[in-house]
């Protein structure tokens, strides 16, 4: 093992702060939500999100079956439903009501009302992972093409999506807490152009 001075080896987890979302599909006619940390955007360009959800899990019946699903970002405030939507199984637990749902265009995966911000996709490719070599769990990546992007008004500023307004919850700590925000720290594409040698 390497030894660094100021740095200690932690283990293989990374210690970094994930976005939080809740996963939409409908499954026997129902909606169904899922909590999720391992979400993350794969292309501006041509947007695309990738999620990871265990392949057991009830949601991913429902996306397999229609081959869409909706990412929502919880604010602050649902907190303890955004917590209670990934402790309980929709196999087990009707979590139709807990929010309600919006349809866009594809009338395919529900939208969370409640969330400020709501990612509608069409599945473009699908993987399993086995997560562990010691364990049976297997995941299911969905890599997911970006139909349509709907933002609450109250959340705009300008006409552009406010991130203090959106107030996104962020996962991370040991034991795994919720966080929020702090300040903005920087202009991205533009606070390293001083650091350019010319
Ligand atoms: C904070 C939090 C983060 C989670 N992240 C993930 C994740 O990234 N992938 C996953 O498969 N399950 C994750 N889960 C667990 C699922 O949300 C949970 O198993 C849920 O009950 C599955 O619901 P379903 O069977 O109705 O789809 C997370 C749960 C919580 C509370």
């Amino acid at each position: 093992m390497t030894e660094h001075e100021e740095k200690v080896m932690i283990g293989k987890m990374p210690a970094c702060a994930l976005p939080v979302a809740i996963v939409g599909s409908m499954v026997n006619g129902k909606a169904n939500f899922n909590t999720l940390g391992c979400f993350g955007l794969l292309s501006a360009v041509k947007p695309m999100v990738y999620i990871m959800s265990g392949k057991s899990h009830y949601t991913n019946v429902g996306i397999r079956e229609s081959g869409y699903f909706s990412v929502n970002i919880p604010s602050e405030e649902l907190v303890a439903k955004t917590d209670y939507v990934g402790l309980v199984s929709g196999r087990d637990t009707d979590k139709s009501g807990v929010f309600s749902s919006l349809f866009g265009a594809a009338d395919k995966a529900p939208m969370i009302k409640e969330c400020p911000v709501n990612i509608l996709c069409k599945v473009l490719k699908s993987e399993e992972l086995s997560n562990s070599p010691v364990s049976d769990i297997v995941s299911e990546v969905f890599i997911g093409e970006v139909l349509e992007v709907y933002v609450s008004k109250d959340c705009l500023t300008d006409g552009r999506p406010d991130l203090r307004k959106i107030n996104p919850l962020l996962l991370g700590g040991n034991p795994l807490m919720y966080w929020t925000l702090g300040s903005q720290a920087g202009l991205a594409y533009k606070d390293g152009k001083g650091l350019i040698q010319k």
